[in-house]
């Protein structure tokens, strides 16, 4: 639907985030001024950008091949079985809350 927006919240600073359908998480918190930690710059290789989901994990895009191999690379095999996604990389479709230390807002 045209115009659609979620909400994501982001623990345990409590920071809000409104996204469009289908945009990638980490690319609506830079549009909104935030600084997301990260050492790759969204290229899917530090995994530095990785939350923990807490709510709404149906509402994300499914996980692609170069971010599980992030994961699995920087964090180990056992990552697959957490729920724990790249920032970078899903994709958001509802209303979601994640667990995030050190995600600032710009203002
Ligand atoms: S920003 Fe580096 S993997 Fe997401």
């Amino acid at each position: 639907m045209f115009g659609l927006r979620h909400t994501v919240t982001i623990e345990p600073s409590g920071l809000r985030l409104d996204v469009p359908d289908g945009e990638r998480l980490m690319q609506a918190a830079r549009e909104a001024g935030f600084w997301w930690p990260n050492q790759c710059d969204m290229q899917c290789r530090c995994a530095g950008c990785f939350v923990t989901v807490v709510e709404g994990a149906q509402y994300l895009s499914e996980m692609g091949r170069a971010e599980a191999e992030a994961l699995v690379n920087q964090r180990g095999q056992r990552a697959l079985d957490e729920p724990v996604r790249l920032a970078c990389q899903l994709g958001v479709y509802g209303d979601v809350t994640v667990r995030k230390t050190g995600v600032r807002s710009g203002g």
